[in-house]
């Protein structure tokens, strides 16, 4: 025994790469022997009892322990339990005297990796250890390289989850401007045509003082309007949701229609709207509603460079849509089903047009954001992607029907409410 003795429960200083041993019995010789047979090759901690060996497990990064299966006190196998129960990669090697095959089942059922009897055979007790330590170092291999796995595919969800960021940021920004440009349109109309009108007068009738104030009315909403959608977009922008606002659908119609009457692509074209026959509230916020039907409205107008009629039309459903009858091809498609509150009542809202339809190769393409079949000055392609977010938000459906030569409908479907009092 080479004077070793148990002053120290460190065999020997630390040194790196070297693993750990714990040897846990209560009988001291056997804890001496096994000290000396693996102190050149592992670091190695002993512990009589239990209580200690649970100690030592805290402090250090024990890799094997080898733990007699009859102790005083604690028993082997509820020292491996506890053991296990710190660190469940820890290797724990049982050593066995007279037990019945019962306690040696039960140990290896709390995953103990082996046994060796006493007395101890040493080539199978250093192969045991070696064998543990080496499963030991490849648990720790295959643990470390899971961690930096789970590491490196947080940091790539933080990262795409930034890029999507700052991509709806610049959406925002884009929406904001293509939505702000429509009201911009009509107030610069305005401006000029006042402009005219009070060119070189020094003063005006009242009949002039009458134009005048008409269209500062006009150009006021406009600027209501572009200071609402600026807001609304930048409430995205700080996460807030939409406020909802319960207004009539035909106080809606009728706000839009103002809207479009001043509007420049109204050029000759024919522009009807027929209100609910009984007005009816939408769970949406009222500015996205005009908005998502001044889009649709500009677009059935840019259809076709000569006249033509555009409808707008509204219709309260008792019953849910039948799904099923709607089928997505190369003259139709439903849109934002995933997310549709199809719940009666609900409200149609439908904006019709006899322009040409919409190619079949065109279709598919339409709610892009950035498709476009306008020359640059007319079109950014954002609108019926705008469209396509809004009624989404607001847990509708979309559905488009187009037929060369005949025309093209577009039908938002949204949850009715009760009119606000
Ligand atoms: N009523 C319609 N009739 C025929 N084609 C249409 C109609 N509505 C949309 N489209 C087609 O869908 C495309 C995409 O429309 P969208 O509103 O998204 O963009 P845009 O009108 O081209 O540009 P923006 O609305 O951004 O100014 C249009 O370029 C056009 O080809
Ligand atoms: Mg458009």
């Amino acid at each position: 025994m080479t004077g070793e003795t148990e002053s120290t429960i460190l065999a020997s200083p630390p040194r790196l790469n070297r693993g750990t041993l714990l040897v846990v019995d209560d009988e001291e010789g056997a804890r001496l022997s096994l000290r000396v047979i693996f102190k050149d090759d592992y670091e190695v901690l002993v512990a009589p009892d239990g209580a200690t060996a649970i100690e030592l497990v805290q402090q250090h990064k024990v890799d094997v322990a080898i733990v007699d299966i009859r102790m005083h006190g604690m028993s082997g196998v509820e020292v491996l339990e506890r053991i296990k129960f710190i660190d469940p990669t820890i290797e724990v090697l049982m050593i066995t005297a007279f037990e019945t095959t019962d306690t040696i089942r039960q140990a290896l059922r709390l995953r103990a990796c082996d046994y060796i009897n006493k007395p101890f055979d040493i080539p199978t007790l250093r192969s045991a250890v070696s064998g543990a330590i080496q499963r030991r170092s490849l648990d720790t291999e295959i643990f470390n390289n899971v961690e930096k796995l789970h590491q490196l595919y947080s940091e790539l969800q933080s990262l795409r989850m930034e890029s999507q960021m700052a991509q709806t940021r610049g959406d925002i920004y884009a929406s904001i401007i293509h939505d702000i440009n429509g009201p911009l349109t009509v107030i610069s109309g305005f401006l000029q045509l006042i402009n005219q009108r009070i060119h070189n007068q020094e003063t005006l009738d009242a009949e002039g003082l009458g134009f005048v104030k008409d269209r500062l009315r006009t150009m006021t909403r406009q600027v209501t309007n572009c200071i609402e959608i600026s807001r609304r977009y930048l409430s995205f922008l700080r996460r807030q949701p939409g406020e909802f606002s319960r207004i009539g659908v035909n106080q809606l119609f009728s706000d839009l229609e103002h809207l479009v009457r001043v509007h420049p692509s109204l050029h000759g074209n024919e522009f009807v709207v027929q209100p609910l026959t009984q007005d009816v509230g939408v769970n949406i916020n009222g500015t996205d509603l005009i908005q998502v039907l001044l889009n649709l409205t500009v677009n059935a107008f840019q259809a076709a460079p000569m006249p033509h009629r555009v409808e707008i039309s509204g219709e309260t459903l008792t019953e849910p849509l039948v799904l099923t009858t709607f089928k997505d091809g190369l003259t139709e498609r439903l849109l934002n089903v995933e997310s549709f509150h199809n719940f009666a009542p609900l409200v149609r809202v439908s904006v019709r047009d006899n322009g040409p339809g919409i190619p079949p190769e065109v279709l598919p393409k339409i709610f892009q954001p950035y498709f476009t079949t306008k020359d640059a000055r007319q079109g950014t392609g954002l609108g019926l992607n705008i469209v396509q977010r809004l009624v989404r938000e607001a847990g509708g459906a979309l559905h488009v029907r187009t037929e060369a030569g005949v025309g093209t409908e577009f039908t938002v479907f949204l949850p009715a409410t009760p009119l606000a009092k």
